[in-house]
């Protein structure tokens, strides 16, 4: 046998990493590259977020974690922020439906409070059904932004602090991440951007300490699971060293 071959055959024979977190992005250019709204490439994209899921589930992943919207998507123009909580909500509502088949726990990590009452109860719903589950869990980013959830941490922990139920000279690390969204969740082993751009903005600024970082030009709408195939097994080339030798 080749010696690629073999290689690759050892590889996927690793466990594949326990938590994958991805930068779903490259919607609008991808829209754009075939004479689409934008607003084509989020809805594409959304698709690709369920099939991606789904096989991460198959392989073995413990977790998602997928950026959906940053806290400075806000930006974009009202009738873009609305087709994607239009999206966001169309998303839901089906997951709903298939949850009990799909078995598939979802989670959502960022300020909430700014998203509509229909969306809000729409999560609301969604995580009543998610806790019937064990196993898999996919975590949405939704309105998140990595300095946005360290200083929300930080506010909740000073308040703690002054009812005298913390002290601040014991804050620990791992104390502090329990005031984050992702509480409870460990870090990123593997991120990956598709979309040509290699930079994180704002994603996980806190857990992704010791991430292995994975860039594709591959736009998200054309992300497949073969792809990520791709990604877990320059992951597994790497050799993590957490400071140490
Ligand atoms: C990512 O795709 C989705 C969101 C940020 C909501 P983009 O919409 O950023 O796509 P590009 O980067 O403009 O191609
Ligand atoms: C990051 O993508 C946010 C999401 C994918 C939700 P952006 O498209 O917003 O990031 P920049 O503006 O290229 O840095
Ligand atoms: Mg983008």
């Amino acid at each position: 046998m080749p010696l690629f071959q073999k290689k690759t055959k050892e590889l996927s024979q690793l466990p594949p990493p326990e938590h994958i977190a991805i930068i779903m992005d490259g919607n609008g250019r991808w829209a754009t590259k075939k004479g689409l709204p934008r607003t084509a490439g989020h809805a594409a994209g959304s698709e690709v977020f369920r099939r991606i899921a789904t096989y991460c589930r198959d392989i073995g992943v413990s977790y998602l974690t997928v950026y959906a919207f940053s806290t400075e998507n806000w930006k974009r123009s009202a009738e873009e922020v609305s087709a994607i909580m239009g999206l966001l909500k169309k998303y839901l509502f089906e997951a709903l439906e298939k949850m009990e088949r799909d078995r598939i726990k979802l989670k959502f990590l960022g300020d909430l409070s700014r998203l509509s009452p229909e969306l809000l109860a729409l999560i609301d719903r969604t995580n009543a059904v998610s806790e019937q589950y064990e196993g898999f869990q996919a975590n949405i980013c939704l309105n998140y932004g990595g300095r946005d959830e360290i200083v929300h941490a930080a506010r909740a922990f000073a308040r703690a602090c002054l009812a005298g139920e913390k002290d601040p000279d014991s804050l620990t690390e791992a104390d502090f991440g329990n005031y984050l969204y992702s509480a409870g969740i460990p870090d990123p082993d593997l991120i990956i951007r598709p979309s040509g751009e290699e930079r994180i903005s704002n994603f996980l600024l806190w857990q992704s300490a010791y991430a292995e970082y994975y860039f594709t030009d591959v736009l998200w709408p054309d992300f497949t699971p073969a792809e990520l195939d791709k990604a877990i097994a320059a992951f597994h080339r790497r050799n993590r060293r957490f400071g140490g030798v």
